[in-house]
């Protein structure tokens, strides 16, 4: 590919941009200065640079990210900064967005990508992609919460009751629940329905890909062709 598509394709901007940062000898392929805008270069296993900083031959960017509380999922945002700002310029130039959303006091797992695809099947209702939370509840979770939880609770405008995947007591104040649907405000509105209150969400997992746990929040990664495999998905 050539080396100014390359680079306007990872989001480093216009293609006249990208052609005077290749000029100016701002740009490494596989550590070695380029200054022509036109040579082609090999995508497999490339690493390529801009002012130093390394960044992969990436088809699609699809990440996780650990979000913390007090940013919104939306591109959008109204009340909070966006997710979207904990990342690098060249990756939000690429268009990425959250799969699903997480409110803006949840934290933990929430996957970003360019790929439509990734963001389809995961998002599809029809595949009923598990997602487990951690809910601190203000009132101590008992066994009848989570059988009611597990058979169903009627949620307002839903036409039918939705039951948890999985729902068990993690300690006296925490409630680990698994959901295959992406509803509004679901597990607190579950949690309510069953008659307890979430203080605290975290998400844990989705799919078999479980949330890194060297990952601190507001930090993110590329995600690897294994955790894809774990998501159920190979591009
Ligand atoms: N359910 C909620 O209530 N909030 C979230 O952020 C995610 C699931």
């Amino acid at each position: 590919m050539q080396l100014e598509r390359l680079l306007q394709k990872h989001g480093f901007g216009t293609r006249k941009g990208c052609r005077a940062l290749i000029r100016h000898g701002r740009v490494a392929v596989n550590e070695v200065v380029c200054d022509d805008p036109f040579a082609e270069v090999a995508t497999t296993g490339l690493v390529f640079s801009v002012d130093g900083v390394a960044w992969p031959y990436a088809e699609f960017a699809s990440l996780v990210l650990h979000k913390p509380a007090g940013y919104e999922c939306s591109r959008k945002p109204q009340h909070h900064p966006s997710v979207l700002e904990l990342l690098p310029l060249p990756l939000r130039e690429r268009g990425v967005q959250p799969i699903g959303r997480l409110d803006e006091d949840t934290t933990g797992l929430l996957l970003i990508t360019d790929d439509g695809q990734l963001n389809h099947v995961l998002s599809s209702a029809k595949r009923k992609v598990p997602k487990v939370y951690l809910a601190t509840t203000r009132h101590p979770v008992d066994q009848a919460q989570v059988d009611q939880l597990l058979a169903g609770v009627q949620l307002n405008d839903e036409p039918e009751p939705i039951a948890a995947a999985a729902a068990t007591i993690a300690s006296e104040h925490l409630l680990r629940l698994t959901v295959t649907e992406g509803k509004y405000h679901q597990v607190k509105r579950m949690v309510a329905a069953a008659g307890n209150r979430v203080e605290a969400l975290h998400r844990e997992a989705v799919g078999e890909f479980v949330l890194p746990p060297d990952l601190k929040p507001g930090e993110w990664r590329w995600l690897a062709a294994v955790d894809l495999q774990k998501l159920g998905y190979s591009s």
